[in-house]
């Protein structure tokens, strides 16, 4: 398994529902977890699928501090059914584009509803980090990069990044 790195098209694809939780799903979800904390270095607290060549619905977030306990999460088929609170502006990154950083404005709280690995539904509510880490993974889902929110001028300040990363990986 390996990170998927912008320009890959595969994410700007809406990844596909997963149809049945088997060992393989179970095993998927493992191997992003470990893949994740590999590149917790470099600021991981969020995995998708596409971030990893599959285009399917699944995600793994740890959104703790290093010096904290790891809480992994692990989400099969999650949507987010409300979002709500003020809008706020946080610096994001992503492990599918090493190197950019940019503040992307979100709403503060969201509640996603999943299926755990047993196949059971849950539901978080989140706000703050967790919030904005689960809308960042979210829109990997749906073929969506936090570059998209930016305004012209940010895109103007990232442009050269791009350009290395798609003469890189394009
Ligand atoms: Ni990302």
């Amino acid at each position: 398994m390996e990170i998927t790195y912008y320009p890959n098209p595969l994410l700007r694809k809406i990844a596909k529902p997963v149809a049945k939780i088997t060992p393989q799903v179970l095993q998927t979800l493992d191997n992003m977890l470990a893949l994740m904390y590999v590149a917790n270095d470099k600021g991981g607290v969020g995995l998708a699928g596409p971030q990893v060549g599959l285009s399917e619905r699944l995600l793994v977030i740890d959104p703790s501090h290093e010096d904290e306990e790891r809480t992994p999460y692990f989400l099969i088929n999650p949507e987010i059914v409300e979002l709500s609170g003020e809008d706020c502006e946080y610096e994001e990154g992503c492990l599918s584009l090493p190197g950019i950083y940019a503040p992307v404005v979100r709403p503060e709280k969201c509640i996603l509803k999943y299926l755990d690995r047993e196949g059971k539904e849950q539901i978080i509510k989140a706000d703050g980090f967790l919030a904005r880490v689960i809308q960042h993974e979210m829109d990997h889902l749906n073929g969506k990069l936090f570059i998209d929110y930016l305004s012209p001028l940010r895109k103007k300040i990232i442009a050269k990044k791009l350009k290395m990363l798609e003469e890189r990986y394009g």
